[in-house]
Parts: structure tokens; sequence; C-alpha cells
């Protein structure tokens, strides 16, 4: 079921500044449309939020252009991008769906989710306390999506916005889902797209990102060949530098026998910890963040061989031993 535009907007805010949106109407055409802070109005289109700023569409006009002309036939022949490879479409849909763990009262968001073949499946996982976000940058493609979930059971909330300025806000959603999208090279600016995904995610959200991208020890078969002949999309390298540093527990594996690609990593608070301050054994001594952050003027080979000679005699690290000597050497001269 779709959700009314009037509670979609209440979980809604602005792409750019993250603040709340309200719906209001013209006075004169009776018009509706969905209000920023700043009193900018974004249209909506046969019940659909266009949550676009003039930077998306001017950025991403040839995805827009792209999915305008596609969107009326990708159902018809999108199938046969899985049965290339002996797969079923469903099966192959369902296994990555899994990896989310879905469970009843889940907020999910489904990434570029085109004609809504995954946004079907990923419903059936969900109950009416749940509500599936849906979103993409094309209206075209949306379009057919919103026919789609006209009568399932999860609310559904629908948005064309673009990838990398989410209308939705920080810390929101137990699970992503994005497929033949994100990681991809396809969008402008994948980095942008994975820093959003991070952002709209609660701390320990699963993320699963899907889609074409050859394996590199196949890109010299006559395999990846003939399909990089078919579909450029097929050279796409995966990201993974481009991945915002709070991403955890990150796997990354190949589907469709080698042409395809699985992403799935967890929210992290900040970047990942790790005990930097134990004692390092041995005669340097110090520990990680000492040798990291204490980083001095290098002293003369002679000084450096005094110096392990003393701390062997003395039964220390070097790192101790000339910690002790520049302290005391400044308590002595009263430095503090
Ligand atoms: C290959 S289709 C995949 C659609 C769907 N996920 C599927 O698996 O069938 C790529 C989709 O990404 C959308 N897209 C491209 N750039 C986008 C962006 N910057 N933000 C959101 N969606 C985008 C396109 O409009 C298109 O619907």
């Amino acid at each position: 079921m779709i959700v009314s535009l009037k509670s979609s907007t209440q979980s809604l805010v602005c792409p750019e500044s993250h603040t709340e949106l309200k719906l209001v109407e013209d006075n004169e055409s009776s018009e509706l449309f969905i209000e920023n802070s700043k009193g900018y109005k974004f249209i909506i289109r046969n019940n659909i939020p266009c949550l676009l700023t003039e930077k998306d569409i001017e950025e991403s006009s040839y995805a827009i252009e792209l999915f305008k002309e596609k969107a009326a036939i990708y159902d018809e022949y999108q199938h046969l991008s899985f049965e290339i490879f002996y797969k079923s479409e469903e099966d192959v849909r369902n296994n990555l769906i899994d990896k989310l763990n879905l469970k009843s009262g889940y907020q999910v968001l489904e990434v570029n989710a085109g004609t809504g073949r995954d946004s079907i499946l990923i419903s059936k996982r969900l109950d009416e306390k749940s509500c599936l976000h849906v979103q993409d940058i094309s209206f075209d493609m949306l379009s057919i999506c919103h026919q789609k979930l006209q009568n399932v059971l999860v609310p559904v909330v629908i948005t064309q916005s673009n990838a990398i300025r989410l209308p939705y806000p920080d810390d929101f959603f137990d699970a992503v889902y994005s497929f033949g999208g994100v990681g991809m090279n396809t969008y402008a600016n994948n980095k942008d797209a994975f820093k959003e995904l991070i952002r709209v995610s609660k701390p320990g959200a699963s993320i699963v990102i899907g889609g074409l991208s050859l394996g590199p020890w196949l890109r010299n078969s006559l395999f990846g060949q003939i399909l990089a002949n078919h579909n450029k999309h097929y050279l796409n390298s995966v990201d993974l530098h481009h991945l915002p540093v709070e991403a955890r527990d990150v796997t990354l594996s190949w589907i469709l026998n080698g042409a395809g690609f699985v992403l799935t990593f967890s929210k992290g608070l900040g970047e990942p910890k790790a005990n930097f301050d134990f004692q390092i054994p041995g005669i340097r001594g110090g520990t990680l963040r000492t040798r990291f952050y204490g980083q001095i003027e290098g002293v003369t080979d002679e000084a450096k061989r005094l110096l392990m000679k003393m701390a062997k005699e003395k039964g220390v690290s070097m790192h101790n031993l000339i910690d002790t000597i520049i302290k005391t050497e400044a308590k002595k001269n009263d430095i503090e």
C-alpha cells in the first residue's frame, strides 16, 4: 500500500539541508507541492514526490534521459540478463535479499529501484509494521514501480530522488539495498552514494549492493570479452576504496558465474577500533601510538648506537629509556 502524501512527507527531509518538509497546497491551482524550510517547492507527479534539486537534474540528465527511453521495455528484457548465465532472475534477487536479514517492523530503503523488480520481492518479506522506502532518479522507471506496489501489504514511500542526495534523515534505516546502480561506476559520484547509504542507515544496519562487474580474473577470457562487447557495464569495477570508514564486516563475492558482484557491509560508528597502546616487546619498545605520534628529529647513528647499548645494559626498551631521559632533563630545567 502506498503511504499517503501527508504521511510520506513527514518521514522525508530536504535532500540538501536534511531539514523538515511540509506538504502545501497552491491557493490558486490547488496543486500539491512539498516545501522545504527555505520555501523551495518540490513538485509531485502522479503522487510521486520529485525531490530532485536543480543540481541533481543538471548532473544526472544523462541517467534521467537514458531510463526515460528504457522504462517501457525494461521489464520485457531484464530476465535475459540472468538467463544468459542459466540463472533464474528471481532466485538471484532473492539470494541477495536474504542477506538483508529482514524482520518485522524494519524501515528498509531500496536505492535505484527502477521498475521495482526487487521492490516486490522485498515487500513480500515485510509486514504492515514495516515501511519500504523506494527511490530512483527516473520518473518513468518509478511510475512502473509505483503501479506494482499499489497492493502490497507493507506501507511504501516512493520518491524520485538522487542516490547521492537522499531525502531521508540520518540513522533512519535498518536495511539498505541496491541492485544495478551504486558501486558500479555508473553514478556520477560513487563515493557520495556510499556516504549517503551510510548516513541514512542506523548503526548496525545491513547494506547489500549488487550489480554487473566481471571478476578481474575473467576480464581477458573469451567469456569476459563477449559479455563486455555486449554491455560495457560488465567492465565496471567495484569501488571498494570509496567505501566510508564506517563500513564494517565488508564482504565482496561474485554471482552470475563471475559476471556480477555482491558487496555487503554493516554500518559502524566512526573508524574501526584497535588497541594501539599495548607495549611492544623487544629492544625498541613503545606502542603503535607512540611510534606514530612520537616521531622526533632523527638522531645520529652514534646516538642511536649508544641508546641501544644503554637500553640493553639497563634492561629497558629504547622507547622507555629515551622517554625517561627527555622527561628527566625537562624536569631539571623546569620545562613542563
Ligand atoms: C540498471 S537499472 C536497475 C534497476 C533495478 N534496481 C533493477 O535491478 O532492475 C539502474 C537504475 O538506476 C537509476 N539511477 C541512475 N542514476 C541514479 C541516481 N543518481 N540516483 C538514483 N537512481 C539512479 C536509473 O534510473 C535506473 O532505474
